[in-house]
């Protein structure tokens, strides 16, 4: 028992010895295990023993906001219709617990209001948003961000975004997504960290914990939900929504383990996923939300569906309506319905009529209660809503800094051949050419409720800071644009994903730059003018041609904010690139999904010449174009001097040591990664994984040591009984750029 478990036992203690057996007992002590730790009141007991069968239900809805159409709405398929007042008056009966997606704090004002002063049992509401990478002030898409490979950045990010959204009145943001996303096809890999494990873990704990701060109390703290379980990015064919089949063993191994890290970060809630897993949709899955959540691993806090997810049962073919849908849900593990409204109108008669058990409707209510508690709204239920603390925290100066950094943090420079760039600053006549040169559009990306494009600072507006008589063209018509070309010393050629091409219900069967701006990319290179691509993307593409081939080509994603600042930032060299690529980037679409972390197969083609019988396509060697964790600097990073401290790992940590050296004229930062390979198993190991790495920032001609550790823990692997377990045998290790390059290849034996 922890010293803030021994406080809380005390303090039922002295609420009686009963009581005392209750609370350690109860799932509600589960639940502050995992959110704050703080007492929870014997008050809400007393309140639960007082609420009627609908106040109860009413806990567990929670509805699209309505206030001037509901920002909700529009993000969404439309709900149940319902208007500001028929919310209010829903408030007043006990019938809703928040709202979602809501309009700032004098709507959350407002609601509260209604709640604490004019509700029969005064229970506070509780305001949730989609705060997926930012709330005014935007954020690069997280798929960016982790291309930092800088969880820190993330934590950054996640706290300036907590700050600002809870001084707007939100409590808890459905974030961060942390899906594991193999398939470039699906356009909800924009919302995570990509394709691998280590890496979305570690981007998932320092959201959550930047999400929530000192703590759930705090008024600048918002609740993290970990979404959406599970494997909802392995649909089938990469089409949003989609079937999930896959197997026990790769759940436990790719898709439980972020959700786990953020468990341990301290996310309070988890949002279950619109997919079935094998025939048994997420939303009704008792294997997932009870064995394997609860029981396997003690998590005590909410569930919550995803949007309509339970009502999506009928449509699965597993509900018969929505009562069934109701009830089959909600005896699954789901505590909280998001916009169906079928618990508030079913659960009352299901219990009534003795289909779902009394304890489970007050077991579910206890937690959201647990959770308004741990989150402060029983001791101030305004804590967050002050709409001048509101203004005064929108968009200020130090936020908009730190998405610039972030930004250009999130570049990643996949070719630079001839040193194209950075681009002078002055002597050099440029041309901007594209859809994305200028115009204020497609900045903020897909999943952002609050920003606008319009708030943020496209590329031309930026780079003519630094270059005033940059000339523009939106590649509209060829002809004008060659022209434009031929008239400049270099072309920035900024094509690629509008941003509505990625997010939900945005999957593309074929993942690459739209045709009309291949073209435009064709005609600039014939020009033979030097041409840096920019890449706008949402997802991993296959590039071919004048993009693949470009004598620079960046990665932009969609930057938010700040977007075209952070690129003029690497484009001039204020900042050299440093981020990598969190998705390989495949050859073709037909090889996705493509990942670096794939098994072997019995055939695989050596490196080089495609070779009869192996595992390769009639076309393409199966290898990524640009591979996972690839990415160039403006230096020039030499690796050498592999060392490891033994032949073999046993009980103490084998070190790994490498030098890099930078040889190139600027300072720059390398991120230098560790992966292994698992030769003999009985289970068989992917050719590579990564388990750790690093940046180093040097000056030209510096040099640096890199020190790894790895232990046992990190080699192991679900065995055939499911179960982690390492074995015996030989391992291969690198330290290397990339998941695809060679690097610093060395061996060790685990005994
Ligand atoms: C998405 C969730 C989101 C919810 C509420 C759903 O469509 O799948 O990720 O949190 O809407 O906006």
């Amino acid at each position: 028992m922890n010293g803030q478990d021994r406080r809380i036992s005390r303090r039922a203690w002295l609420a009686g010895a009963g009581a005392a057996l209750a609370w350690s007992a109860s799932p509600a002590r589960a639940l502050f295990a995992i959110m704050d730790a703080r007492p929870l009141p014997a008050s809400v007991e007393a309140l639960i023993s007082q609420m009627t069968l609908v106040e109860k239900a009413g806990q567990l809805n929670l509805l699209a906001a309505a206030w001037a159409g509901g920002a909700a709405i529009s993000l969404n398929p439309a709900g149940a219709a319902s208007s500001f007042d028929a919310q209010l008056r829903m408030v007043r009966r006990g019938e809703l617990t928040g709202v979602f997606n809501g309009n700032g704090a004098e709507m959350a004002r407002r609601m509260q209001t209604e709640a604490v002063h004019r509700s029969r049992l005064k229970i506070p509401l509780l305001f949730a948003a989609d705060v997926i990478h930012g709330l005014r002030t935007v954020f690069p898409v997280p798929l960016a961000e982790a291309a930092s490979f800088d969880p820190d950045l993330a934590r950054r990010t996640a706290r300036a975004a907590a700050v600002e959204a809870s001084a707007s009145g939100i409590d808890w943001t459905f974030a961060p997504m942390v899906d594991i996303a193999r398939d470039a096809r699906w356009g909800r890999g924009v919302e995570g960290s990509g394709e691998d494990v280590l890496l979305s873990r570690l981007m998932a704990a320092a959201r959550v914990e930047g999400f929530q701060g000192s703590g759930l109390a705090a008024p600048d703290a918002v609740a993290a939900c970990a979404k959406h379980f599970v494997a909802y990015g392995a649909g089938e064919a990469g089409l949003d929504y989609n079937s999930v089949d896959v197997s026990e063993r790769t759940l436990r191994d790719i898709y439980f383990p972020p959700f786990q890290a953020a468990f341990a970060a301290g996310a309070p809630t988890v949002m279950a996923s619109f997919n079935d897993l094998s025939g048994i949709p997420a939303t009704a899955n008792s294997w997932l939300l009870d064995t394997i959540l609860r029981k396997e691993w003690g998590f005590g806090g909410l569930v919550v569906s995803d949007y309509t997810g339970d009502e999506e049962l009928i449509a699965h073919g597993f509900a018969k309506d929505g009562r069934d849908a109701a009830r089959l849900a909600f005896l699954a593990g789901v505590d909280m319905s998001m916009q169906s409204g079928l618990y508030l109108k079913y659960l009352p008669d299901l219990v009534e009529k003795g289909e779902v058990p009394l304890a489970r409707l007050d077991e579910a209510v206890r937690r959201v209660l647990a959770f308004k508690v741990a989150l402060g709204l029983f001791d101030d239920p305004f804590r967050r809503i002050d709409p001048a603390r509101e203004k005064a925290r929108l968009r200020p100066p130090e936020t908009l800094a730190l998405a610039r950094e972030a930004g250009a943090r999130s570049i990643v420079m996949l070719r630079n051949e001839g040193e194209v760039l950075p681009l002078p600053r002055s002597g050099k006549r440029i041309a901007l050419i594209g859809p994305f040169a200028g115009g204020g559009h497609d900045l903020i990306g897909p999943w952002n409720v609050y920003g606008t494009d319009r708030e943020a600072v496209d590329l031309v507006t930026a780079v003519r800071e630094t270059v005033p008589d940059t000339t523009m063209d939106d590649g509209s018509n060829l002809a004008r644009a060659v022209a434009a070309a031929r008239a400049a010393d270099i072309v920035v050629l900024a094509i690629g994903e509008t941003q509505n091409m990625s997010g939900e219900a945005q999957s593309r069967t074929e993942i690459v730059v739209p045709a009309e701006q291949q073209a435009l990319a064709e005609a600039i290179a014939a020009t033979g003018k030097p041409y840096v691509v920019l890449l706008r993307t949402g997802r991993a593409l296959a590039l071919s041609g004048a993009v693949a081939k470009a004598p620079a080509l960046l990665v932009t994603w969609f930057l938010g904010s700040q977007d075209g600042p952070a690129i003029a930032d690497i484009l001039f060299g204020i900042v050299s690139p440093s981020a990598r690529l969190p998705v390989s980037f495949p050859r073709a679409s037909g090889q996705v999904p493509y990942y670096y972390a794939h098994r072997n197969t019995g055939r695989p083609n050596p490196p080089g010449t495609l070779q009869p019988y192996k595992a390769h396509f009639r076309d393409y060697p199966n290898s990524a174009l640009f591979a996972f964790g690839h990415g160039l600097t403006y230096g020039n990073m030499v690796y050498s001097d592999l060392r490891l401290s033994s032949k073999t790992l046993a009980d103490t940590p084998l070190t790994i040591r490498a030098t890099i050296t930078n040889t190139g004229r600027m300072t720059a930062t390398e991120v230098v990664q560790l992966y292994i390979h698992d030769v003999v198993a009985s289970v068989t190991q992917p050719v590579r994984v990564l388990k750790a790495f690093t940046r180093v920032t040097l000056a030209p001609g510096a040099r640096q040591e890199v020190t790894f550790a790895l232990t046992r823990a990190d080699l192991s692997f679900i065995d055939r009984g499911l179960a982690p377990t390492t074995e015996p045998g030989a391992f291969r290790l690198w330290v290397a750029p990339s998941a695809e390059a060679e690097g610093l290849a060395g061996t060790f034996t685990l005994t």
